[in-house]
């Protein structure tokens, strides 16, 4: 399982309000290597590359230096090593869809139209009556369209998100050549792997045709029924590229690339994976879409697995630096740590990579940001208010002015009060993610749901060895769940009411409410 640490808000080593990499190494406790670390397989850090910061990091000015708020190389090297000296693998971002408009590439492409890097980016003339060339939309709402007139050179180029994120024109193989240059100096430098930014974005239509009209004006990630045919994204020309990064990783030994894929037809998300030589994992967003329901979570996670080929192996996220954090989202019955617990439980125990996106293994929600207060572009700032560690002033994030305000809710919700209880939602995750760690079958069996039922989600995870039934009462009340499959009795692994090691009727099971359990099955 992998934990996204967004750098800017885990943990401020030099006190300047801003999280950064020595921060982070004085906080890998949380994580791996001590009595009560979580136990995480591996961290992925959110970009902490050189950066004006429009967009927080991912408007990248450097991709082969630390920003200074971060620290310097030496701190990542520092911070890579000590991760991997407590068994924690580290991935980085790679944001290859664009850079900063202030990257040496950029102010030398836009210098004129004669240019030697002119064509490293999208450029086009304004359309024959004036303005932008086509009707594509930038992804940020407040941003319009996806084409900023240069003036001086009268053209305008690409940007699929804000203006000062202009995309990178990856027909070019000297941009190709660059970028791949990129990711190998990573890859020289030990880490173990990459997070790849908006990998879908990649291709766009060579000839820059309009959108349909019916979908001109609406905005391209937040609708994923209409993205699918948005010309904006070409789906063909990706696949190439992304052969080109995995080869670049294979050439490494065990290394791994997860691409943020942000497309809803699943069937095509599949074809992400190649004949497994392109992305080793890509994020399936479907579940943060979902309510607080057992059918809904059944059904989401069968059309994946339906979907994607069988040499695909998912990666589930409930939240990430995008989105509302699920402890905000998920409403239902119930208190909504109970609620935590059963999708913990779900997340942990399915067929896939797990991510966890940090402060969601304490139950923060989304802080409140006063408009005075708030940075964002996209407006996503209440999902990254700073890591609460303890109850004290800064919450021990930081000793100075916190970037982002630290939410009233530190005092009662934090790492320092729930680890040493045991009935905390940390402590859960912790007992989780040690489970799932010496259990062969939860990392890598098959999956195969059991009987559907209105209130309670169950599956097994099996091979040949082993055979473990999870069970997730979404209601707050009790439930017998029944399937005539399943075997008179079953040996308790985990639950989020009783105890586990006992012995367990399973004809039929007993849930109580908002119980989720893991049963081994004899
Ligand atoms: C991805 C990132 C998001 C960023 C965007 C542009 O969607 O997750 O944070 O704003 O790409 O790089």
């Amino acid at each position: 399982m992998i934990y996204q640490i967004y750098p800017r808000s885990w943990a401020d080593g030099d006190g300047d309000g801003v999280g950064d990499l020595s921060g982070m190494l004085s906080r890998l406790d949380h994580l791996g290597g001590a009595r009560d670390s979580l136990g995480v397989d591996a961290i992925w850090l959110s970009p902490f590359y050189c950066s004006p910061m429009v967009d927080f990091g991912y408007d990248v000015s450097d991709h082969c230096a630390v920003d200074p708020t971060f620290g310097t190389l030496e701190d990542f090297d520092a911070l890579l090593a000590a991760a991997h000296a407590r068994g924690i693998r580290v991935l980085v971002d790679y944001v290859p869809n664009h850079t900063s408009d202030r990257h040496p590439w950029f102010c030398d492409a836009r210098s004129s139209r004669s240019s030697r890097r002119r064509d490293w980016y999208v450029w086009a003339d304004p359309a024959p009556g004036g303005g932008p060339p086509n009707n594509w939309p930038s992804t940020f709402a407040a941003t319009g369209p996806a084409w900023t007139l240069h003036a001086s050179s009268g053209q305008y180029y690409l940007h699929s998100y804000s203006s000062a994120q202009p995309d990178l024109n990856w027909q070019n193989p000297e941009v190709r050549a660059a970028m791949i240059g990129v990711l190998r100096f990573w890859l020289d430098r030990g880490v173990d792997g990459v997070r790849i930014d908006a990998a879908h974005r990649l291709g766009k239509d060579s000839q820059l045709r309009d959108n349909p009209a019916e979908l001109a004006g609406r905005r391209t990630d937040l609708d994923p029924t209409v993205r699918e045919r948005f010309r904006h994204i070409d789906h063909a020309p990706v696949h190439e590229i992304l052969r080109d990064l995995r080869q670049t990783l294979d050439a490494y030994d065990d290394r791994v690339a997860v691409g943020e894929v942000g497309i809803a037809d699943l069937t095509r998300m599949g074809c992400y994976y190649g004949d497994g030589d392109e992305l080793n994992l890509a994020f399936c967003f479907g579940l943060w879409r979902q309510p607080f329901s057992a059918v809904a979570y059944r059904d989401t996670i069968a059309a994946i697995e339906t979907a994607l080929p069988r040499h695909a192996w998912p990666a589930y996220a409930l939240s990430n630096h995008d989105l509302s954090r699920a402890n905000s989202r998920l409403t239902g019955p119930g208190d909504s740590i109970a609620r935590a617990r059963v999708t913990a439980t779900v997340l942990l125990t399915l067929r896939g990579t797990p991510f966890l996106y940090y402060g969601e293994e304490i139950g923060m929600t989304d802080g409140p940001v006063p408009p005075e207060h708030a940075t964002d572009p996209d407006g996503r700032d209440g999902c990254r208010t700073p890591m609460q560690w303890n109850g004290n002033a800064g919450a021990g994030f930081t000793t100075g002015d916190p970037w982002l305000p630290i939410p009233a809710s530190a005092a009662t919700v934090n790492v320092a009060d729930q680890l040493t209880d045991p009935r905390s939602l940390l402590t859960f995750y912790r007992d989780l993610i040690h489970l799932r760690r010496e259990t062969a079958v939860l990392r890598a069996g098959d999956y195969q749901p059991c009987a559907a039922d209105p209130y309670v989600y169950a599956y097994h995870r099996h091979d040949p060895t082993d055979d473990v039934l999870i069970a997730a009462n979404f209601s707050d009340s009790d439930r017998r769940y029944a399937d005539p499959r399943l075997p008179a009795r079953g040996e308790r692994l985990l639950s989020t009411a009783v105890a586990g090691g006992d012995e367990v009727e399973l004809r039929p099971l007993h849930l109580r409410p908002l119980e989720a359990t893991v049963i081994r099955l004899v």
